[in-house]
C-alpha cells in the first residue's frame, strides 16, 4: 500500500487553477521531489497536503484513511515553509521544540531533541538567539531542525534551500538525505532548482502550470521525457530544440529543416512512418554532439553538423560551447544552439566553424503541434503535454 496517495487533487482561487488535477503516490520511505517554474502550483500543492489550505475537489490518503476533511494539526505532517514560519517572540531552542511541545512530547525528549537536531544542521551554538538575531541562512536551518525533530507521518519542504550558499546548501541536502534514510518516511520535496531535484529525488514529479507533466526517476525524466516541456526542464544546459521535418529516404527516415538533414536510428523508423511530413521538434542535447575523433560512435558526412562557435565557458571538467548553425543560401542566419564537451575546448576555435557528429540514437523528437514525445516509451502521466499552453513557462521553450 502507498503510504500517500493524492488522486485529481485540485485548488481552485477565485479565477485561478492552481492545481489542476494533480495525482501521484509515495511509497513508505520515498522522497518525492516536485519541480517547476515559478507559480506552477507547488507550494499550493504541499499547502494542500498539509491541510492549510481546503481542497476543490480530489482526494488525499495517508494509507487508506481520506484526510481531505482532517485538520492540519491531526495530519500529524512537519513542514518547512518557504518563507521559514519561525517566531520571532521565542529563541532558537523553543522554535525547535514547539512542534515537539504542542504534542505534548515528554521533557527528557525535548531536552535531547532539540540540541541534536540544531547539531545536524550546525546552529546548535545559537539555541539562546532570537530569529532576529540571525542570518537568513540560520533562520532557514531552525526551520529544518524543527522539522527534522519531529516524528511525522509526512514531511513537506518548500524550497528549504534556497538562502544558503552553495556550500551549506550541499551540506543540508545531504543532511537531509542522511535523516530521511534514517526515518524512511514520506517526503515531498520542493524545488524549482532542477539539479537539486536529481540529487535529492528517488521519483521527480515535474509540474507546470497546475498539471504534472511527467513523474520518474531522474534518468527516465532525463532520457525520456514525455514532452517537450520535460525535455527543456530537465538537463542544463537545455536541450537543443530544432524544427524540422520527417521525410522518407529509401527503407530509412530523415528529418531536415534549419539547414540540416539528419538520418534518424532504424530502430526508430516503425514507429515514425505515420509521421513522415509532419512538422516535428527534434532535441538533441548538448552532450550529444561530439568532436568527430572523439565521438562513442562513427561519424560520417551523414549525422555531421557545422557550427560557428561563438563563445566558449570553461566548466570545472570541460567546456561549454555556444555555437550557431552556419548562414542558409540566402544569407539567413543559423539558429543557435550548445554543445558539452568533457575536454578544455581552446579559445582559439572562437568564430571558426567546426563539425559536430550527432549521436542520433539519443537524439529526441516531439509532436510540433503537442508537444509529446513520438519516441518516450511511456506516454505522459497527465495531458496538456504542449508547453505552451503552460503560462510563464512557455517563454522558456524556444520556437
Ligand atoms: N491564496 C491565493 N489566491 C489566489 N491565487 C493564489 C493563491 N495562492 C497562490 N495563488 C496562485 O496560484 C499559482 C500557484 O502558486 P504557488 O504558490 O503554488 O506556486 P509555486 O509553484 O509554489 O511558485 P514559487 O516557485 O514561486 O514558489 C500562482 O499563480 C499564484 O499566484
Ligand atoms: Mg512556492
Amino acid at each position: 500500500m502507498n503510504a500517500i496517495t493524492v488522486d485529481n487533487l485540485v485548488k481552485q482561487f477565485a479565477e485561478k487553477r492552481a492545481v489542476d488535477g494533480v495525482s501521484f503516490e509515495i511509497a513508505a520511505g520515498e522522497l518525492l521531489v516536485l519541480v517547476g517554474p515559478s507559480g506552477c502550483g507547488k507550494t499550493t500543492t504541499l499547502r494542500l497536503l498539509a491541510g492549510l489550505e481546503p481542497v476543490t475537489s480530489g482526494e488525499i490518503r495517508f494509507g487508506e484513511r481520506l484526510v481531505n476533511e482532517i485538520r492540519p494539526r491531526d495530519r500529524n505532517i512537519a513542514m518547512v515553509f518557504q518563507d521559514y514560519a519561525i517566531l520571532p517572540h521565542m529563541t532558537v531552542f523553543e522554535n525547535i521544540a514547539y512542534g515537539l511541545r504542542s504534542r505534548r512530547t515528554p521533557r527528557a525528549e525535548v531536552r535531547t531533541g532539540v540540541p541534536a537536531a540544531a547539531a545536524t544542521f550546525r546552529i546548535d551554538h545559537l539555541l539562546a538567539r532570537k530569529p532576529r538575531q540571525l542570518s537568513g541562512g540560520e533562520r532557514q536551518r531552525v526551520a529544518l531542525s524543527r522539522a527534522m525533530v519531529r516524528d511525522a507521518a509526512l514531511y513537506l519542504y518548500d524550497e528549504p534551500l534556497s538562502n544558503l550558499d552553495a556550500q551549506l546548501r550541499y551540506q543540508a541536502r545531504e543532511d537531509i538525505l542522511t535523516l530521511h534514510r534514517e526515518k524512511r518516511r514520506p517526503t515531498v520535496y520542493v524545488t524549482h532548482d532542477q539539479s537539486e531535484a536529481m540529487a535529492l529525488g528517488d521519483r521527480i514529479a515535474v509540474m507546470n502550470a497546475g498539471r504534472i507533466q511527467q513523474i520518474g526517476t531522474g534518468a527516465q525524466l532525463y532520457d525520456h521525457p514525455a514532452n517537450l516541456f520535460v525535455a527543456y526542464f530537465i538537463g542544463t544546459p537545455s536541450i537543443n530544440l530544432f524544427d524540422m521535418v520527417v521525410r522518407g529516404d529509401g527503407d530509412g527516415l530523415v528529418v531536415e529543416g534549419a539547414g540540416l538533414r539528419l538520418p534518424l536510428d532504424p530502430s526508430v523508423t516503425e514507429r515514425l512512418r505515420r509521421h513522415v511530413d509532419r512538422p516535428v521538434k527534434l532535441g538533441v542535447r548538448p552532450e550529444h554532439l561530439h568532436v568527430p575523433r572523439m565521438a562513442p560512435f562513427e561519424v560520417t558526412e551523414d549525422n555531421t553538423v557545422h557550427g560557428v562557435v561563438n563563445l566558449v565557458e570553461p566548466t570545472s571538467s570541460g567546456s561549454t560551447v555556444y555555437l550557431s548553425l552556419p548562414e542558409g543560401p540566402g544569407g539567413e542566419e543559423g539558429q543557435d544552439f550548445v554543445a558539452t564537451f568533457k575536454v578544455r575546448v581552446p579559445s582559439s576555435y572562437l568564430d571558426q566553424e567546426i563539425p559536430l557528429g550527432v549521436d542520433m540514437a539519443k537524439v529526441h523528437l516531439f509532436d510540433a503541434e503537442s508537444g509529446a514525445s513520438l519516441l518516450a516509451a511511456e506516454r505522459p502521466v497527465t495531458a496538456g503535454a504542449n508547453p505552451s499552453s503552460g503560462q510563464e513557462a512557455a517563454g522558456a521553450v524556444p520556437g
